[in-house]
């Protein structure tokens, strides 16, 4: 906790609980009277944002677990029934289906504004490398939960995609088999995913609670990445950051909802709506589409080894982020080569999300046509290739050598100048990060 404690117990019952656990004290040190900058846009709101997430999917997949059969024969149907016969049974599962997407694009928001700001950088590298284990257990999640309503996409999904650890030199075959439970994605499979789809969003609340302690330590950063220098730097989370909080909560829960009630199947495959069979594969095996820009990369590469090496290692490498920046200044506000090649990181992103969705054969940019009237060009595979270098390299060479090269932009004196106006520090540019 930032500072002293400010709670003063008021009745009888309050102090007696105030001396026996303080827990009162704790969460109004914590969310009340937390020192808070006073400059924090509409990017920070992403953190309560997703904790509501986090709740909708955990409530929703409670009540629709008490319906749903975790066995091949029945799971298709029973998800159905959800859908038809279970009292807003329908209700409950466009929210869950959807609430996953949007839990997804809240979580990118949330990671791409840390990276623009530098979050990631001291003191606060444990809150974000907690946050990608955060992450890799929502990827877990959701390509389990992806797997349970047992369609074409879902059974070939899981197909492809346990397959990946036959990549393995020696112990790929065993530990496939192990993961499958049998000799082939079945009812086995089927029930672990189902057993694990339930205990992650638990472990993930965890985590969510050493996110937020190892935020409240430092504090939040800001959108100039300077240090709270003094306490007119920051406000009282509530009631300045409750009420911003809540509004941009209303304005997510209103698209969430456009989605729910007149879109609900806008961001999943219709494929999906087939039942599971094994011996037909769909002609387009894609995953859900928070997970393409990763299933770009791992069919970037002709080796199965490298490619799955790649997906990992391009998941991997945020948590070394903090020791590949070496810029002495945290927000990209002040970095004027850093903030270009952070939108080209986002175009590349996107890039691969598209080349994830897309046959790796298939025409990205047409060029020209061939003496058969094909069209010619960069194909998608080629395009992931490129997305694939720079991917890498933003974090690997950019991020390491621009610290080095780029001048920085002078910065505000402090966060109270930044907002109230005010001169900002001639050298400010040369400070080292921790005086930020
Ligand atoms: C269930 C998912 C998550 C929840 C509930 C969550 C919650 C929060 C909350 C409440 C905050 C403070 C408010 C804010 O800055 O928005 C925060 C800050 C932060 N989170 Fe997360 N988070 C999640 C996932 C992640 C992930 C996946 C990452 C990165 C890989 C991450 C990195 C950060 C960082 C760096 C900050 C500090 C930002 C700053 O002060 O500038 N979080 N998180």
């Amino acid at each position: 906790m930032s500072g002293p404690s400010t709670y003063e117990p008021k009745t009888g019952f309050t102090r007696w609980l105030d001396q026996r656990m303080p827990i009162i004290r704790l969460s109004y040190d914590s969310f009340v009277d937390f020192p808070t900058p006073r400059n924090l846009n509409y990017w920070y709101t992403f953190g309560g944002i997703l904790t509501l997430c986090l709740v909708v999917q955990i409530v929703t997949g409670i009540v629709l677990a008490m319906h749903y059969v975790p066995h091949v024969d029945m799971a298709f149907a029973s998800v159905e029934r959800i859908d038809r016969d279970v009292n807003f049974g329908w209700l409950l599962r466009n929210i869950h289906a959807n609430g996953a997407s949007m839990f997804f694009l809240a979580v990118y928001l949330h990671m791409f504004r840390g990276l623009y700001y530098g979050s990631y950088k001291a003191p606060r590298e444990l809150l974000w490398i907690l946050g990608v284990v955060i992450f890799i257990l929502m990827m877990a999640a959701a390509f389990m939960g992806y797997v349970l309503p047992w369609g074409q996409m879902s059974f070939w999904g899981a197909t492809v995609i346990t397959n990946l650890f036959g990549a393995l030199p020696i112990i790929g075959e065993p530990v496939t088999q192990w993961l499958w439970g049998g000799f082939s994605v079945g009812n086995a499979t089927l029930n672990r995913f189902f057993s694990l789809h339930y205990l992650i969003p638990f472990l993930i609340a965890g985590v969510v609670g050493l996110h937020v302690w190892a935020l409240h330590v430092p504090g939040n950063n800001n959108p100039t990445g300077i240090s709270v220098k003094s306490s007119r730097d920051t406000l009282p989370f509530h009631p300045y950051y409750t009420t911003k909080d809540g509004f941009a909560l209303v304005v997510f829960l209103v698209i969430f909802a456009f989605f729910v009630f007149y879109w609900p199947d806008a961001l999943g495959h219709a494929d999906n709506y087939i039942p599971a069979d094994p011996l037909v594969t769909p002609s387009h095996i894609v995953p859900e589409w928070y997970l393409l820009p990763f299933y770009a990369i791992l069919r970037a590469v002709p080796s199965k080894l490298m490619g799955v090496l790649l997906m990992f290692g391009s998941i991997g490498v945020l948590f070394i982020l903090p020791w590949l920046d070496t810029s002495k200044v945290r927000s990209m506000r002040y970095r004027p080569l850093a903030r270009w090649f952070f939108l080209f990181f986002i175009i590349a992103c996107l890039g691969l999300g598209w080349c994830g969705a897309k046959s790796p054969d298939e025409i990205a940019f047409p060029m020209g046509t061939n003496a058969e009237g094909e069209a010619t060009g960069v194909n998608f595979l080629w395009l992931a290739r490129v997305l694939t270098v720079y991917y890498f390299a933003y974090f690997l060479a950019i991020l390491p050598l621009l610290g080095f090269i780029e001048k920085p932009k002078p910065r505000p004196a402090s966060i109270e100048a930044s907002v109230l106006g005010g001169k900002s520090e001639p050298n400010a540019a040369a400070q080292p990060a921790p005086a930020e």
